[in-house]
């Protein structure tokens, strides 16, 4: 079975090839840089040439980036096109948790014109949709600073460490297509702010943190339970604060 990773160069492709790879899969990267592009079309037929199987982990350039339907839009249809042409028998596509509800933000509309894409494409796919990584915080945390102060809002999310992101994606994509959205997500709820306050405090960080249900979250206002999976979302096992403190030993 070929499996194809597009975007494999990303953070999150990189690590699936790496997990796919170590687990004896017969593996193909491809992304803009090695001359496939998914927005043009360019490279995608032989990219994708003898592919069973096929992961899209493309994204858009940096997140907030106001071309980002655009991108999830041409990129999507060259993608399910050439899939489709290929005969690929599973396409799994990394969404977001939440994105349904978080339409107000162009992103997040992004990524439903993508899911959308995908459903209405008549391929055997899975829509796998990750709650926000650990490592995407600093981001997450900046788009909030105020000066000397972080304003947050007391949300709950269940983010998730890449690796195990990585890990879960590549069990999901080896199986049988779902034909549905599956939600992956870390192993506790927590809020927004604690998270928050947990890197300033391991990064010396001075600054405060104002909690605030009003604060928006790239632009859209959240309820208490906004960010949080459905009950049966697959979970990993690293806590944030247990990820915290190895990245700053290895740091
Ligand atoms: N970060 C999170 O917390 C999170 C959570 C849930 C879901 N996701 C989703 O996960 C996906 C991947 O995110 P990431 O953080 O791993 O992204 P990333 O590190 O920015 O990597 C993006 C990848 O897309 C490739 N790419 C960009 N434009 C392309 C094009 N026109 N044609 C072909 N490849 C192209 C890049 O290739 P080059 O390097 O060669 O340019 C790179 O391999 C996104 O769709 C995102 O929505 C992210």
């Amino acid at each position: 079975m070929k499996i194809t990773v597009v975007g494999a160069s990303g953070m999150m492709g990189s690590k699936i090839v790496r997990e796919l790879e170590r687990a004896g899969q017969s593996v193909s990267g491809a992304s803009a840089s090695t001359g496939v592009d998914a927005y043009t079309g360019e490279g995608l037929k032989a990219a994708l040439a003898d592919t069973d199987v096929m992961i899209d982990v493309t994204n858009s350039g940096s997140f907030g980036d106001s071309n980002a339907l655009g991108f999830f839009k041409q990129a999507g249809k060259n993608l399910l096109a050439a899939a489709k042409e290929a005969g690929v028998s599973h396409y799994l596509a990394l969404s977001v948790v939440a994105a349904d509800r978080l339409v107000e933000n162009d992103y997040f509309r992004a990524k439903m014109v993508q899911e959308n894409l995908i459903r209405a494409s008549g391929l055997p796919y899975t829509i796998v949709r990750s709650a926000q990584f650990f490592e995407f915080f600093d981001g997450i945390i900046s788009s909030a600073a105020e000066t000397n102060e972080f304003r947050l809002s007391p949300a709950l999310m269940r983010p998730i460490a890449a690796d195990e992101a990585s890990t879960l994606i590549s069990r999901i994509i080896v199986g049988s297509p779902h034909n549905d959205i599956v939600e992956i997500a870390g192993p506790e709820s927590v809020q927004l702010d604690q998270l928050a306050r947990e890197i300033l405090t391991v990064t010396e960080d001075p600054r405060s943190i104002a909690i605030d249900p009003e604060a928006p979250y790239f632009g859209v206002e959240l309820a208490r339970t906004t960010l949080l999976p459905g009950a049966d979302a697959l979970a990993g096992s690293l806590t944030f604060h247990d990820w915290l403190s190895r990245s700053m030993m290895a740091a």
